[in-house]
């Protein structure tokens, strides 16, 4: 099941619960909440509190990306607070084994994330102590950005490892995804996308995410 997860680095703050009912409304089961330290990334965002008063008006998964230097001492904040899924950087966690045992063991699922410069080789030994694998297809930091194409080529290569090892983690692509490209990307072998600025910066986030779950149901049934 593909699943289109907004993320809210584009939504209005000052309106963030009825700018995540229209999402939920629209169809989306994950939201994604970028997390940005000013230390590892170059923007910042928020932090355990924002997820605690999301985690109150909606059922949807909060998948909770950490950009941030020092994700062991602040994921399990997160997850306290409501995470469900917690993604860290391969590029920050000189200890990644323990890092995302860490978040299995304080009960959320555990994502390991790698930027645009970061081979997919570099994950080979935390494939199985991970629930999914996100893929960077912009350099982390912003959103609305273009959309890196050579991210396509890594998820192949995950998906194809995926297949070889008989593992069963899933697949998430972060920045810039568009209504155009998101067909190619479903077809590389990815599970979960990501869409700020173009979930949220439409007229109607609750129908774009319709018309995205539409596609990706479409495309899935060709591929399977
Ligand atoms: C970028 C963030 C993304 C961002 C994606 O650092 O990790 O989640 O919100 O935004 P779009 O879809 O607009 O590229
Ligand atoms: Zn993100």
């Amino acid at each position: 099941m593909i699943e289109i997860a907004p993320s809210i680095l584009s939504a209005d703050f000052a309106r963030l619960g009825e700018d995540i009912a229209k999402v939920e409304r629209g169809g989306a089961r994950m939201l994604h909440v970028d997390v940005m330290d000013g230390h590892f990334v170059p923007n910042i965002t928020l932090g355990p509190p924002v997820v605690k008063s999301l985690r109150k008006v909606t059922r949807m998964q909060l998948d909770v990306h950490l950009m941030i230097s020092d994700a062991d001492r602040y994921a399990g904040a997160f997850i306290d607070n409501g995470a469900d899924l917690v993604s860290v950087h391969q590029e920050a966690c000189p200890h990644l084994d323990r890092t995302l045992n860490m978040i299995r063991g304080a009960g959320a699922q555990a994502g390991v994330v790698i930027n645009p410069s970061t081979p997919v080789a570099t994950l080979v030994d935390v494939l199985d102590v991970a629930d999914f694998v996100l893929i960077m297809s912009v350099n982390p930091g912003f959103g609305g950005q273009k959309f890196i194409p050579r991210a396509l080529d890594k998820v192949r290569a995950l998906a194809a490892m995926r297949r070889e090892r008989g593992l069963d983690f899933k697949i998430e692509i972060d920045g810039g995804v568009t209504l155009e490209n998101m067909p190619a990307i479903i077809r590389a072998g990815c599970d979960w996308l990501v869409a700020g600025a173009t979930v949220f910066g439409c007229e109607d986030p609750a129908a774009r995410v319709a018309e995205m779950r539409r596609i990706a149901e479409e495309v899935q049934t060709v591929r399977v």
